[in-house]
């Protein structure tokens, strides 16, 4: 079975840049990306691919070397299902926010509205692929969906779950650590249909790379990679709290810790908080599974790492205004970054959005700069908690085009995103610019802060 015909449904974060990535190693396959969101796919195809609407480093190039040629993008839905051998469902998944689960279970609307559409018009035999993070045991939904309201057409339904990071994600689907591909493996036609997946990354990666195992473990594979990895931030999170109350300093603790390869060095970086589409979703669903199957400490272990991540945001929040004479109303607050990791646009979940809704609760006035986020997506992120009107928030919260406008008479800034070109800013610039005392909060620890000092700034880094 040889794959020529690839449609993906949802052109997000994980869709885009995947899918461009596969028609660029796969130049015999067609790649087709479909979205119902009509700007998206307008500013997919703009020949000025600074407009993209996500922006990931390196994504730019690959989807001008093959778009047109074999990459595709367009709103017809049901003409890229019918076509395709192989369709990839990357929908978002969100948090429920209703009903049974609500604040965990995900919501599986979009993706079960996807398998009804994909059952009503193919019309032959089909390879599903889940790609987006699914609870376990959502291929059985799946299969069952498009058995029942097929049209007698086979499908087989494979579970291939992302591991990009967003930031990252171009170099991750060209040099990931491994791929994982969950399938059936009882007939000869469910074997196949896994190795026809196997085939499309076999352009680019090595057979080792490729891993194979049941449906079931590889669902369940993706939420435990992202919670233990939510976990070691939330761990050294915690110890930071510690650091800052003793004489010890979190990114010393960090290196003789991630010194032993036993841990390792990567995510042992404290900071303000996790963010992401991801960590906080797998991991309440993580919990919501344990706890429908009584697992209550299962449960309970997990969802303390969203505890301490929920505090390390609300303890950062609280410190500034406790070091601000225990006051910031009317005070302006400048926030550097408000995505929820550097090198992205995408601000789901980022903590920024937690720590300005505190600061506001305490009538702050905040001017945020972030390189790559729009203003209009600070106001919706802020405007979804629905903590106070859209009017108050679009007042409080200001977004500028430049880091010089954001930080000028501004009392404090806050580093809340830990994009590099922050290191380079002219700091005494913003200094000379700004109210005295000058505070710097380094959410991320990225800021050298004793040049910040000699310059006359008090800064505050995260665990030390
Ligand atoms: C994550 C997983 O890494 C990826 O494998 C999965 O497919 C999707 O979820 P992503 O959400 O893009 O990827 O970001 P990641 O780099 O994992 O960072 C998540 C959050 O943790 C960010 O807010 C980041 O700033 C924070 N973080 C990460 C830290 O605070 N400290 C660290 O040391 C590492
Ligand atoms: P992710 O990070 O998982 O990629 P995004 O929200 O960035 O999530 O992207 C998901 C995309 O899926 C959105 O652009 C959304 O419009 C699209 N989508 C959701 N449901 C459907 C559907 N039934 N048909 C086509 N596209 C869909």
């Amino acid at each position: 079975m040889k794959v020529k015909n690839i449609c993906c449904i949802g052109a997000g974060y994980v869709g885009g840049p995947t899918m461009s990535v596969i028609a660029q190693k796969c130049h015999e396959i067609k790649v087709t990306v479909v979205d119902i969101n009509e700007e998206r796919i307008a500013q997919w195809n703009d020949k000025n691919t600074d407009l993209l609407p996500i922006y990931e480093p390196g994504l730019a190039e690959v989807v001008e070397e093959a778009r047109g040629r074999n990459l595709f993008f367009s709103t017809d839905v049901d003409g890229a299902i019918d076509e395709a051998d192989m369709i990839f469902i990357s929908v978002n998944t969100p948090t429920k926010t209703y009903g049974i689960g609500k604040g965990m279970a995900a919501d599986l609307k979009y993706i079960e509205l996807c398998a009804r559409q994909i059952a009503r018009v193919a019309k032959s035999d089909k390879i599903v692929v889940e790609k987006s993070t699914l609870p376990v045991r959502t291929a059985a939904a799946l299969k069952s969906i498009l058995h029942y309201t097929g049209n007698g057409v086979n499908f087989h339904i494979l579970s291939n779950p992302e591991f990009l990071a967003e930031g990252t994600a171009i170099q991750d689907l060209l040099e990931g650590d491994r791929v994982l591909i969950g399938g059936e493996r009882d007939t000869q036609e469910s074997r196949d249909a896994m190795q026809a997946l196997v085939d499309v990354y076999a352009h680019w990666m090595k057979p080792d790379q490729i891993l194979t195992t049941n449906v079931w473990s590889s669902e369940l594979s993706k939420l435990t990679a992202n919670a233990f990895l939510a976990q070691r931030v939330s761990s050294i999170n915690a110890m930071s709290e510690l650091c800052e109350v003793t004489d010890a300093d979190v990114s010393e603790v960090a290196r003789a810790v991630g010194t032993d390869s036993r841990i390792g060095p990567k995510f042992l970086k404290a900071s303000v908080g996790f963010g992401g589409s991801c960590f906080q979703k797998d991991i309440l669903n993580l919990v919501y599974i344990a706890k429908s199957y009584g697992l209550k400490e299962v449960a309970d272990y997990w969802e303390q790492v969203i505890i301490m991540n929920d505090h390390q945001k609300r303890r950062f929040a609280r410190n500034i205004v406790q070091t601000l004479f225990n006051t910031v109303s009317g005070k302006k607050i400048a926030f550097l970054g408000w995505a929820f990791k550097k090198d992205t646009n995408d601000t789901r979940e980022s903590a920024a959005i937690y720590v300005a809704d505190d600061l506001l609760e305490e009538k702050a006035e905040i001017a945020v700069f972030d390189p790559k986020v729009k203003p209009h997506q600070m106001q919706t992120d802020l405007n979804f908690l629905n903590t106070r009107s859209q009017d108050e928030n679009a007042e409080m919260l200001t977004a500028t085009d430049n880091y010089y406008d954001a930080c000028k008479d501004a009392h404090a800034i806050a580093v809340l995103t830990e994009w590099d070109e922050f290191k380079d800013y002219d700091w005494k610039k913003i200094y000379d610019n700004m109210r005295k005392p000058a505070f710097v909060f380094d959410g991320r620890n990225i800021l050298n802060g004793e040049d910040l000092e000699k310059i006359g700034f008090i800064y505050r880094g995260i665990g030390k």
